[in-house]
């Protein structure tokens, strides 16, 4: 059961029950949650300047917090069934990469932007499946943020502390990621995908249609090796600006680049470096596309776009990987289905998919069995609407 924010009832309660359990129940916690997010169009688009199409899921980060009168940052996560603390005047950046890294990263953005920070007990507790592209971080780091705010004080501003949770990420965590994630969680609306400008940061409120449902497909599989093959891409469309520069001086991103000086640029390219750019300056252009798709409800328009872009990241930035291409193929193959692809950093993880409402479950029932009929990994799918981001539960 969820509530109408689509927050799992029980899972809120397992968190609370867990607070209790570690830190006592004498006052009554608080609980800040963030949803994660699903990527529709628009994959590695954000660290080029671009436009991306995230929507904010039911799934979501769930911290459990109560502030403390000293200086400790003590936190337990259900998850990893453990339990530790930091000193928030200790905390220096780069921190580390575990998960009381995320909430006290977040800590260390806070003093360094000059925000007011408390000791606090946490609980960290969510049901978005970690390392699956559905931006368990970017949620934790969101969470953490509102429950920071709140004690501190503070009133709540998103723009600001999605900056906040991509510094954190960036600087505490070294996860050196774009906006897209921190922005998806801290500033979706109810009922609407975002479509963000990378660049100026301006969003506009998109709804998904009735007629059409977003699965999420978690291929289950998880692979360790995205963040070198994240940064590598990054350092590819860096140097694709730095030569197209030398041609075209306004060039200060890719999202400034057209196919045409792409074309003219081309010999002075590394090859590999070429394809990248192949994608994203495309791919950079399927998000505003597909808004307006999903406007108009031209269902089949939004899917080719969500097709394209998947042949794209498989052909030409090589960011998917066989549990991906297999199970989008097994989703185009139904009826039902407008469009799929891999959704996120790639190398694993999720995809998702564009169907017609009324037949979303007969789709999930169909494509699940044939995925697992030929790989034998704990894959999962779920239909999901657009939630709305970061909040406090009271
Ligand atoms: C990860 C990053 C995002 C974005 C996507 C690819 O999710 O955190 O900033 O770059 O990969 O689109």
């Amino acid at each position: 059961m969820s509530d109408t924010t689509g927050i799992d009832l029980a899972l809120l309660e397992r968190a609370r029950a867990r607070f209790d359990e570690h830190f006592g129940a004498e006052t009554a916690p608080r609980v800040a949650v963030a949803p994660g997010r699903v990527n529709l169009i628009g994959e590695h688009t954000d660290y080029n300047d671009g436009f991306v199409l995230p929507m904010a899921i039911g799934r979501a980060a769930v911290v459990v917090f109560r502030p403390r009168d000293d200086r400790t940052l003590r936190g337990h996560s259900v998850a990893f069934d453990e339990t530790k603390s930091v000193e928030l005047d200790e905390l220096s950046a780069p921190g580390g990469d575990d998960w009381l890294s995320y909430v006290a990263g977040v800590a260390w953005a806070f003093e360094s932007e000059g925000l007011p920070t408390t000791g606090l007990d946490v609980v960290v507790d969510g049901d978005v499946p970690i390392g699956a592209g559905l931006s368990s971080s970017a949620a934790l780091e969101l969470a953490t943020a509102r429950a920071l705010a709140a004690v501190g004080g503070l009133d709540w501003d998103p723009v600001r502390m999605a900056k906040v949770g991509q510094k954190a990420e960036n600087q505490y965590v070294g996860m050196n990621c774009g906006i897209m994630d921190q922005f998806a969680s801290a500033v979706s609306e109810d009922g609407k995908a975002v479509l963000l400008d990378c660049r100026s940061l301006e969003t506009r409120p998109v709804p998904v249609p009735g007629g059409a449902a977003v699965v999420v497909m978690d291929t289950g599989a998880r692979r360790s090796l995205a963040g070198s093959a994240y940064n590598d891409r990054r350092a590819a469309c860096e140097r694709v600006v730095a030569h197209l520069t030398t041609l075209d001086p306004s060039v200060a991103a890719l999202r400034d680049v057209t196919p045409q000086l792409l074309e003219r640029g081309k010999d002075g390219l590394d090859p590999t470096d070429l394809k990248r750019a192949r994608h994203v300056v495309p791919e950079n252009t399927r998000p505003v596309k597909m808004a307006e798709a999903l406007k108009s409800g031209d269902l089949q328009a939004a899917g080719q776009l969500m097709n394209d872009s998947h042949y794209s990241l498989r052909d030409l930035y090589e960011v998917s990987c066989e549990e991906l291409d297999l199970i989008t193929e097994i989703a185009r193959e139904q009826p039902a289905c407008y469009g799929a692809r891999m959704t996120g950093a790639g190398f694993g993880g999720c995809a998702v998919a564009l169907v017609r409402a009324d037949r979303a479950e007969e789709f999930c029932d169909r494509v699940l069995p044939a995925y697992k009929a030929k790989i034998d990994l704990p894959a999962e799918l779920f239909p999901c609407r657009p939630v709305a981001g970061a909040r406090l539960l009271d």
